[in-house]
């Protein structure tokens, strides 16, 4: 009875010592296998409006690659990624090459069971994207959900058919701004009217005494 419960103990600590490497998996070490496209639902400009605007996206296993390629792959999560020229000055947005450390692929598009024909996606841009340069990458996942490859959008270097997302919190933010200030001074106008008008009040009260 101890010892299977020691055996269980045991197998449960393996486990989340498996998980926790599993997270350590170095990008360098993926293999870039999946091909990812995409391109804006309506094709005009490449400026997205968040919260509005939709992109379409693709993934797949790269046909020429040898059969079984994929035979490990359970899961594909597609991500969406700031390009290299929005990371500047930003520790926050870094790319590191071990992907628990990394911050370049924020902002979840969506996962699936991986499927080795073609998948497309429609996604409307989250109201909570900031605004800046962003490609498209694909992880695939083994059975223990450690990344084993990927595919992305644009090339090595990270700034070809990037898209610009414009967010919408910073129009808010600005719209915020301006009516907390328009309310504080229609209430100081009121109050400066009600002080004004009691002025008036008594001094012709006391002009009307006198
Ligand atoms: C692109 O947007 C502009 C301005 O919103 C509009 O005038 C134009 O017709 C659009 N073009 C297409 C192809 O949708
Ligand atoms: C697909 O794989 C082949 C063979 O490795 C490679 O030459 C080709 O560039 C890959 N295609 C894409 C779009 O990555
Ligand atoms: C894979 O995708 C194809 C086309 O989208 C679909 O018909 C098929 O049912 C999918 N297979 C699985 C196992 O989900």
């Amino acid at each position: 009875m101890a010892s299977r419960a020691g055996i269980l103990l045991a197998s449960v600590l393996l486990l989340s010592c498996l998980a926790e490497t599993s997270y350590g998996v170095l990008f360098s070490t993926l293999k870039q296998s999946l091909i990812v496209t995409a391109s804006h639902v309506e094709a005009n400009g490449t400026l997205l409006k968040a919260g509005e605007d939709k992109i379409s996206v693709t993934w797949g296993l790269n046909q020429s690659l040898p059969a079984g390629t994929d035979s490990a792959y359970k899961t594909v999560t597609v991500k969406l990624c700031y390009a290299p020229v929005s990371q500047v000055d930003r520790a926050w947005r870094k790319t590191v090459d071990n992907l628990v450390k990394d911050k370049t692929c924020q902002h979840k598009i969506v996962a699936r069971p991986y499927n080795a024909s073609m998948q497309t996606f429609e996604w409307t841009v989250e109201r909570d994207v900031p605004t800046a340069k962003y490609f498209v990458r694909a992880y695939a996942y083994d059975a223990v959900e450690v990344a084993v490859a990927y595919g992305q959008n644009t090339g090595p270097k990270k700034d070809s058919n990037l898209f610009e997302v414009q967010s919408i919190t910073g129009r808010h933010v600005t719209l915020d701004i301006v009516s907390v200030c328009f309310s504080a001074f229609s209430v100081l106008a009121l109050a400066g009217f009600f002080i004004a008008e009691k002025t008036r009040a008594k001094s012709s009260k006391r002009s009307v005494g006198n």
